[in-house]
């Protein structure tokens, strides 16, 4: 035998050596979940290890963080029904506890990389991530008011839009409007190949924000499809986003290698909830090991192609390699 493929594996040094992705704390981003109040930290049942943090508590536990090396974090808030309406005009109220929020966290740590959510579902009475009128979610009509609220989340000092929404042409009506109003510096990270998935189940629990009636089925991708994940891509790029992203991660690692080959643009992977508990579980049951496994996950996204990686898992990996 000439070839014996596992010379390269015989000791720890020689495989470090012949290893070919690395995953590093810089690479992620911690999504983090809002709510209005003070001295809060809420379990969220569905999501083992996972608060609901009020201000107060998020600004202390994203220093915690950064001292673990994490530098980006994505925000989602909660918010309760009776501040919920058709419009999701609370979405730009410039009051409301989320913009507040996010502008205080720039304020106290202005190092980090601050990553907010647009879409009308947190605010939303019907659930939808677009406006519905009979039934059906409106798209032109929709990117007026992800458009405000895009405005408004700059204007507070975010780094990177995340519009999660789906609806077409999304990222071109919020680029326009960001740049005629000065924010030429803000980012979009466009969640361009967005499945509709049964692995978000845990979020929707964590934000109270499942959808009313129906499904998202009109505007999150058929899990079936990956040329249309190519359409995407083409239109994102058009539009001027800064990033693309896939999501949720695990079942759709074919579709990021997709992208990453096909667009420049650097890819974002988001591992999502349902990812993220189904390890949790599993482990609470001694059935996997949860370091290993998540180990595991993390580094078969990177090897996929993400360059980025939105993962509830971030403090734990930040924590485990210290
Ligand atoms: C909705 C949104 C969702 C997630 C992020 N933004 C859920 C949905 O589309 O219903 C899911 C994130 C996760 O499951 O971790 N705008």
């Amino acid at each position: 035998m000439l070839r014996r493929p596992r010379r390269n594996r015989k000791s720890e040094a020689v495989r470090n050596l012949v290893e070919e992705t690395s995953l590093s704390v810089k690479d992620l981003i911690f999504p983090m979940f809002l709510v209005d109040g003070a001295k809060k930290k809420v379990a969220i049942d569905s999501m083992p290890g996972i608060y609901r943090y009020s201000i107060d508590t998020m600004l202390r536990e994203i220093e915690s963080c950064m001292k673990l090396g994490i530098q980006a974090f994505d925000v989602f808030p909660a918010y309760p029904d009776s501040l919920k309406d058709t419009i999701a005009s609370e979405s730009y109220n410039p009051e409301t506890f989320y913009l507040k929020a996010l502008r205080e966290i720039k304020k106290e740590f202005p190092e980090l990389c601050l990553m907010s959510d647009v879409a009308m579902d947190p605010y939303s009475s019907d659930g939808h991530d677009g406006l519905v009128k009979d039934g059906k979610i409106l798209n032109d009509e929709t990117l007026e008011i992800l458009a405000r609220m895009s405005l408004a989340q700059a204007d507070a000092g975010v780094d990177i839009i995340g519009p999660s929404d789906m609806m077409d042409g999304r990222v071109g009506y919020i680029r326009e409007l960001l740049d005629e109003s000065g924010f030429t510096d803000t980012s979009i990270m466009s969640y361009t190949a967005k499945y509709a998935s049964a692995f978000y189940g845990p979020f929707r629990d964590a934000l109270d924000s499942a959808p009313k009636f129906g499904d998202k089925k009109t505007y999150q991708m058929n899990p079936a499809n990956s040329q249309e994940a190519l359409v995407e891509g083409d239109l994102d790029t058009e539009e001027g986003a800064d990033f693309l992203m896939v999501k949720p991660a695990l079942s759709y690692l074919d579709i990021i290698k997709l992208l990453n080959d096909n667009f420049p643009l650097p890819i974002a992977a988001y591992n999502v909830s349902g990812e993220y508990s189904m390890i949790k579980a599993s482990a609470e049951k001694g059935w996997i090991d949860n370091d290993r496994a998540m180990l595991e996950v993390l580094l078969s996204i990177k090897r996929a192609g993400a360059k980025v990686i939105l993962t509830y898992f971030a403090k734990e990996y930040a924590s485990l390699l210290r």
